[in-house]
């Protein structure tokens, strides 16, 4: 038994995220990449995350705070704020700090020519919707928006052209066609104009990554962003690694319950482990029986209902787990596409979900 148990804790592999972005490197070849860190570098720490982040090249996250926050922390490196500006006020605090502010619709556009006390003359993307109908101008507002950008004093340069697929991880996509295509005819008067379309799905399928910034999120983390694939598939490592402590093991008999709602028993005597993570830590409360977790290197099933600071594991008659074991609910031994695929979700929410509770340890 291990002197001390511990409750949720995540383990986060820095190698495995510098050889991510290496692999990552390797497929953008001369493009730059813009590495997502938003919701908290998809739940991996932003300031850790973005400060091992060495190769690449900007940082886009998706609220000022998270902006601000990796400037206080010395982040140097440009920092791209997706969904620009919430607020006028917030454009001369973007502007001091050099964060470059995505302008996604007039009113944005509005504001920042009418923006003052802008003290330094900021870079900006301008996003256009061709087909996700979420956030951009219309294709026909480009040429305007485009003057406009260049004749505002405190804007620098031209801004870089972006756009954004809705299903880059269906490569057959037929509106993945559709959107190149507007992307293509909307940024086509603005020759040697900067531009961005690539997401990691899009990158590793190789849909729009002619364009000059890679915005990689999911992949950086050693994730696969398509279905029924794991990262290791396109030679990545998961860099997140949740585990926690077996805090009880009990044998049950058949028959009895275990947990709220009396919700599930045995149907032969077997022994259950206690593992200290539940829903107050990010484990999704709907996960449903048999959903995996790895203890000892075999995967046991989930059963029971999940509840706030626990769950329960079915060991089995044969037991095997001891208490003080580390059981892992996902990482590099269960990838975290299968245990989102079990629980009807996308690894994206299981990760960004992880809460703050949760220490996170850094392994260099
Ligand atoms: C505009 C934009 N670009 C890139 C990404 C990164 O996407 P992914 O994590 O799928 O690589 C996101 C994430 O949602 C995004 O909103």
């Amino acid at each position: 038994m291990a002197d001390a148990m511990r409750p949720a804790w995540a383990a986060i592999n820095l190698q495995a995220l510098q050889h991510n972005t290496h692999v990552i490197r390797k497929l953008a070849g001369e493009r730059r990449i813009l590495g997502i860190l938003k919701a908290n570098a998809y739940g991996h720490g932003l300031t850790r995350i973005a400060q091992a982040l060495a190769d690449i090249d900007a940082i886009g996250v998706a609220r000022v705070d998270e902006a601000l926050q990796l400037r206080n922390a010395g982040i140097t490196r440009p920092i791209v704020l997706l969904e620009g500006f919430f607020a006028a006020e917030q454009i001369p605090v973007l502007a001091a700090s050099s964060i470059q502010p995505v302008i996604h619709n007039m009113h944005q556009l509005e504001q920042l020519a009418a923006a003052e006390h802008v003290s330094d003359a900021m870079r900006v993307w301008l996003k256009i919707d061709t087909g996700m109908h979420r956030l951009g101008i219309e294709p026909s507002q480009v040429s305007t928006c485009y003057q406009r950008l260049l004749d505002i004093p405190h804007v620098n340069g031209a801004p870089v052209l972006m756009s954004h697929l809705a299903c880059a991880d269906e490569p057959d996509h037929e509106q993945n066609r559709k959107q190149l295509t507007r992307f293509s005819e909307a940024i086509s008067p603005y020759q040697g104009s900067v531009t961005s379309m690539a997401n990691s799905a899009a990158l590793f399928a190789g849909i729009g990554k002619e364009y000059d910034w890679v915005r990689p999120g999911l992949a950086l983390y050693g994730v696969s962003p398509f279905s029924e694939t794991i990262g290791r598939d396109y030679g990545l490592e998961a860099v997140m690694n949740l585990q926690a402590s077996v805090i009880s093991v009990r044998k049950i008999k058949a028959g009895e319950p275990v947990g709220y709602g009396a919700a599930w028993a045995p149907a032969t005597d077997t022994h259950i482990g206690i593992v200290a993570i539940g829903y107050g830590d990010g484990y999704p409360r709907h996960a449903p029986e048999g959903t995996p977790v790895w203890i000892g290197g075999r995967c046991y099933p989930m059963v029971g209902r999940v509840a706030m600071d626990m769950i329960t594991v079915d060991l089995g008659a044969d037991l095997r787990v001891a208490l003080g074991d580390t059981a892992q609910l996902w990482g590099r031994d269960l990838p975290v596409e299968k245990v989102a695929e079990a629980v009807g979700t996308i690894p994206y929410e299981l990760l960004c979900n992880v809460a703050r509770r949760v220490q996170l340890d850094y392994l260099d």
